[in-house]
């Protein structure tokens, strides 16, 4: 399979992936074939890029990083306890019903973790293919498992504290129940006033949580603590280097990976690699050097699938990743020297140390 961008695919040529739903619910199903109205529908889905199949790039397959249940469960704890939140305060109360969801969120998370644990390879969470309708639930658990990843990587942390960021991570946006969502969904550009409203998630989310005696403190922290970046730059309390939560510094950079790398109702997801790219423009600045370069090594940079040229002018798709080098893949080179090749055949970067990427399919991230 290969990795396409919906806006320039030729019509009738066949799904490789299902697409799905934020609830991990089937769209459309592998093998449908793209018809004209179905790629204007996958468009009004929010939905912009889709695996299909190419007799070339058969053998090119994408573990997914969670099972269909640990997704189905994740996002269905999230949704009975984010709704919760929203039906106390509609009924005019001010303390929530946490605790009945709270087992549910650390078995959840207990589970995500042993998955991560048991993947060799980076992660790669093909977010392009999910519609973006229950946006806050998908981008919760993306930013768990970037969380967890990266948590996992750092020496210094506990088992217990891992598990406690988790929860943290799930729980970080709650205090966005309690934002309007015309606000929270207006495709256009805030103004003054809404921003700061929007900011305020921060601060209900920690009200919210530190309430709840199930959950340790540190999940309320994560909520209040988010957004705060390291040169004081961030919000809510401008909060500078180490006066910002470690939990605060490693959310920060999953929650704004995901953001920049989805699908969102005013622009087009980036690609690993150009997230990236953001991340290191805050480096030292607005986060932690040391914690990017470990981010780095757990996400996959060029995504299965994905069409790259190289150095020496020869075209191939991405259809491989290797342990613990996420910028050097395994490719499938399908051109030389701008001529198909009838025989492909297999380039493993991270044994070829003089190649590199030189350009990804820009159709891809084009904003
Ligand atoms: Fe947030």
């Amino acid at each position: 399979m290969r990795l396409v961008a919906v806006s320039s695919i030729q019509e009738n040529v066949f799904l490789a992936e299902n697409v799905l739903n934020s609830k991990g619910q089937v769209l459309l199903k592998s093998g449908a074939k793209l018809t004209s109205p179905i790629l204007q529908r996958l468009q009004s889905l929010g939905i912009t890029y889709v695996y299909i199949e190419d007799g070339r790039t058969d053998d090119i397959y994408i573990r997914p990083v969670l099972a269909e249940g640990t997704r189905r469960e994740a996002i269905s704890v999230m949704s009975e306890a984010f709704n919760q939140v929203k039906k106390d305060l509609s009924a005019g109360s001010t303390k929530f019903n946490l605790h009945k969801t709270e087992k549910r969120f650390a078995a959840v998370v207990r589970d995500i973790i042993s998955q991560i644990k048991e993947r060799k390879e980076a992660i790669d969470l093909l977010t392009h293919l999910y519609a973006h309708d229950d946006y806050i639930f998908t981008h919760s658990l993306n930013v768990t498992i970037y969380t967890l990843a990266l948590s996992m990587r750092l020496k210094n942390l506990t088992a217990k504290q891992t598990e406690e960021i988790g929860l943290g991570a799930m729980l970080h946006d709650i205090g966005k129940m309690m934002i309007p969502a015309s606000i929270l969904k207006k495709p256009s550009r805030l103004t003054n006033d809404e921003f700061d409203l929007i900011k305020k998630h921060t601060e209900l989310g920690f009200e919210l949580l530190r309430k709840e005696h199930g959950l340790p403190l540190t999940t309320a922290h994560c909520a209040l603590q988010h957004h705060e970046r390291l040169n004081g730059s961030g919000y809510p309390r401008g909060l500078k280097g180490n006066e910002i939560h470690v939990f605060g510094k490693i959310l920060g950079i999953a929650d704004v990976y995901d953001a920049v790398t989805s699908n969102r109702v005013y622009r087009k997801a980036m690609l690993p690699h150009e997230g990236m790219e953001i991340l290191y423009a805050g480096s030292g600045t607005e986060f932690e050097t040391a914690y990017i370069e470990m981010f780095r090594k757990a996400i996959v940079m060029y995504p299965t699938g994905l069409t790259v040229w190289l150095n020496d002018g020869r075209k191939g798709i991405v259809s491989g990743q290797n342990e613990y080098v996420s910028d050097r893949p395994i490719l499938l080179i399908l051109e030389e020297e701008g001529s198909n090749l009838d025989v492909p055949y297999k380039v493993n970067m991270a044994v070829e140390t003089t190649l590199f990427i030189t350009e990804t399919d820009t159709t891809l991230s084009a904003i």
